[in-house]
């Protein structure tokens, strides 16, 4: 703040000193506010995460996540053209099949509710919106982990690699142009890359949600994907929230491995990860904020709490103020509205 040889005390009283730099003197008007904005936000830098689900004929409202859906075919498409008319970059797509086992079977059959609308939106929309699959196995077992388990009731990673390559081939096959795993195996990377590749998707970029953590805020969304874990958690294969310098080894095993763009996971209670991945790495960082922190805003907004559209403009804000690219938020559609 102050120059060499000026008199702080003179600025502690109003800096009425010429030389002193104010700082209300660049927030007089929102005009000069906006000059001055060093984080801008638009609807490009947004990415809505889409659920849909097989076997309803019409769309069911989350009750968790006021104002998200669990589309139908029909409704996804018609989500997914006013997403491209907002602006907006992209759309991430989950799957609730009608069928779960053990091995989560419909995430790569063709017909397969996430790989239909992946093919229909691609041929609705061609190339107008970033279409990215989310690959997981958890909406699609019976036992709702992210693999498949062994008799003792184990996630186990190898096997479960195998299963991801499928899918990732399955999912571009449909029309996916983004390629995103979520499950948090060793190895996932790899294995998709060399799975996309043998099967001639070799252009089909990996963006991998690469610094995942453990986090209590995905509960809503377990409703939302219908994926909770019918037994045990998730904690010995996604991150502990006290690491961090884990995240940028988890970050820099995922680029060796071969993706093409990272994800930070959830975003706003993880703004330190999200600068750090973004200062450690020359690829796109994605930060998720997910149904949880949605939720939060939400409910609290409803109360009267907070002023909606101040606090969901100020989260997505501070997700790019710290370093993301690009931000997967629910309010995707609707905040690009407000941007534009
Ligand atoms: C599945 C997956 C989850 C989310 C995205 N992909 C849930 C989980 O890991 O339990 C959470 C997204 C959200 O909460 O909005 N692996």
């Amino acid at each position: 703040m102050s120059r060499p040889g000026a008199a702080g005390g003179a600025a502690q009283q109003g800096g009425a000193t010429p030389g002193f730099a104010r700082g209300r003197r660049l927030r007089g008007t929102p005009a000069m506010r906006r000059w001055t904005a060093q984080t801008r936000l638009s609807p490009a830098d947004l990415v809505l995460p889409v659920f849909v689900k097989q076997g309803i004929s019409e769309p069911v409202p989350i009750t968790s996540m006021p104002g998200v859906v669990q589309h139908t075919q029909h409704s996804l498409r018609k989500a997914a053209h006013e997403a491209a008319e907002a602006g907006i970059s992209g759309l991430m797509l989950f799957g609730i099949p009608g069928d779960k086992d053990p091995v989560g079977s419909q995430a790569d059959a063709a017909d397969g509710v996430v790989n239909v609308a992946l093919q229909q939106l691609r041929a609705d929309l061609g190339d107008e919106l970033v279409l990215m699959a989310d690959l997981c196995l958890c909406e699609y077992t019976d036992h709702g982990h992210c693999g498949v388990v062994t008799p003792a009731g184990v996630v186990d990673n190898d096997p479960t690699l195998d299963r991801y390559a499928a899918v990732a081939i399955a999912q571009a096959r449909a029309g996916a142009h983004v390629i995103a795993p979520s499950g948090m195996m060793d190895g996932q990377v790899a294995a998709i890359r060399a799975g996309l590749d043998s099967a001639a998707h070799t252009e089909t970029p990996i963006l991998a949600y690469a610094a995942k953590y453990a986090s209590g805020f995905y509960g809503p969304f377990r409703e939302a994907a219908e994926g909770a874990p019918q037994f045990g958690d998730r904690s010995t294969y996604q991150m502990d929230p006290p690491n961090a310098d884990e995240a940028l080894r988890e970050v820099a095993q995922d680029l060796a491995e071969g993706a093409d763009a990272v994800m930070v996971k959830p975003a706003g209670p993880y703004l330190d990860i999200v600068a750090r991945v973004a200062d450690a790495v020359d690829v796109p960082v994605s930060a998720y904020q997910v149904s949880g922190e949605y939720a939060m805003v939400e409910a609290a907004a409803a109360n009267g709490w907070v002023d909606r559209q101040r606090a969901i403009l100020e989260t997505l804000t501070a997700i790019r103020r710290a370093g993301a690219g690009s931000v997967l938020t629910y309010w995707a559609v609707e905040a690009a509205r407000w941007l534009r």
